[in-house]
C-alpha cells in the first residue's frame, strides 16, 4: 500500500468540482497538492480553503509550455510528483446534425469550434499534463499514480459526440500507458488508471436546466447525484492500492450503462 502522508498531487481543474474535492481529500489524508487551473480567481478561493499544504498554478492545459512549467513547478516547490490528476475538462453539448422537424432538412450542425475545444482541453490537454508530469516523475525517481478521469459518457451519450469521444479515449489511455511503462520496467513505479464517474454534483452538472437535471436524477438508482468527495475518495483509495493498474473504475450510483438515446 502507498502512503499519502507527505505525497504530492498535481491536479488540473483543481479549483473546481471534482479536482478541488480531490485536493481537499488528499490533503486531509496528509498529502500536499499543486492545484492548476485556468481560472485565477477560483484558484485563489481554493487556496484559502486548502491552506498551506496547497500551491496554486495558473495554467491552460491546452499548451505545452504551461504543462511543462506546471510539472517543473511541482518538482521545484514540492520536491516530487506522486499523483497526477489531469481533471480539467469541459462540455459543449449539441447534436452532430439537427434536422428541422417540419422540412426534415438539416438546419443546425455542431460547430467545428465546439468539437475542437472539447478535444483540445479534455484529450490533448490531458495528454500534455500526463506526458510532462510523467517525464518529471521518471527523471526524479518518483513513485505513484496517474489517475485520468473518464465518464459514463465514454459509452456514448447522445448530444456529446465531442465529450464522449474524449472520455472513451480516457478509458484506453491507462492500458496504453501501463503497457508502455511495463516495457520500460516502470510499471511497478508509476501506475495509470482512470475513474469514470456518472453524474456528479459539480457546476458542470448543476448548471444544466432543472428539467434535464430532474430527468438525470430519475435514472440514478441511488436517487441522487454522486458527491465530488465520493469520486475523490475513490481516487485516493486507488492511489494507495498498488494492485490497481491499467483499468477504468466506474462510480455512478448504479446507473445502467450503455448508450442513451
Ligand atoms: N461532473 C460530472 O458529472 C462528471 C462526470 C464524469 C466525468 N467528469 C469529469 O471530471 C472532470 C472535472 O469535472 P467537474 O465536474 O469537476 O467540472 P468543473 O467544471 O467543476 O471543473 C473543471 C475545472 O477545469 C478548469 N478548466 C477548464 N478549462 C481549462 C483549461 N483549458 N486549463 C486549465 N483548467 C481548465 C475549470 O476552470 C474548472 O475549474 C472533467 O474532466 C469532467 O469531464 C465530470
Amino acid at each position: 500500500m502507498l502512503n499519502i502522508e507527505g505525497a504530492v498531487a498535481v491536479i488540473t481543474g483543481g479549483s473546481g468540482g471534482i479536482g478541488m474535492a480531490l485536493a481537499q481529500t488528499w490533503i486531509n489524508r496528509g498529502g500536499r497538492a499543486v492545484i492548476a487551473d485556468i481560472n485565477k480567481e477560483a484558484l485563489a478561493r481554493a487556496k484559502e480553503v486548502l491552506g498551506d499544504q496547497a500551491e496554486t498554478f495558473v495554467c491552460n492545459v491546452t499548451t505545452e509550455e504551461d504543462n511543462a512549467a506546471l510539472a517543473a513547478f511541482a518538482i521545484e516547490k514540492m520536491g516530487a510528483i506522486n499523483l497526477v490528476a489531469p481533471f480539467a475538462g469541459i462540455i459543449k453539448d449539441g447534436m452532430m446534425v439537427s434536422p428541422d422537424r417540419e422540412t426534415g432538412k438539416v438546419t443546425r450542425k455542431m460547430a467545428l469550434g465546439d468539437f475542437q475545444l472539447v478535444i483540445d482541453i479534455n484529450l490533448t490537454g490531458v495528454f500534455l499534463t500526463m506526458r510532462e508530469c510523467a517525464e518529471q516523475m521518471i527523471n526524479n525517481n518518483c513513485k505513484g499514480l496517474i489517475c485520468l478521469v473518464s465518464s459514463t459518457g465514454s459509452l456514448g451519450t447522445a448530444g456529446q459526440i465531442n465529450y464522449s469521444s474524449t472520455k472513451a479515449a480516457m478509458s484506453v489511455m491507462p492500458k496504453v500507458v501501463t503497457a508502455e511503462f511495463f516495457r520500460r520496467n516502470l510499471a511497478d513505479k508509476i501506475r495509470c488508471v482512470a475513474i469514470a464517474p456518472g453524474y456528479v454534483g459539480t457546476d458542470m452538472v448543476k448548471n444544466m436546466n432543472q428539467k434535464a437535471l430532474d430527468r438525470i436524477i430519475g435514472e440514478v438508482p441511488i436517487g441522487r447525484l454522486v458527491e465530488p468527495e465520493e469520486v475523490a475518495t475513490l481516487a485516493c483509495d486507488i492511489y494507495q492500492n498498488e494492485a490497481l493498474a491499467g483499468e477504468t473504475f466506474f462510480i455512478h450510483g448504479g446507473l445502467r450503462l450503455g448508450s442513451r438515446g
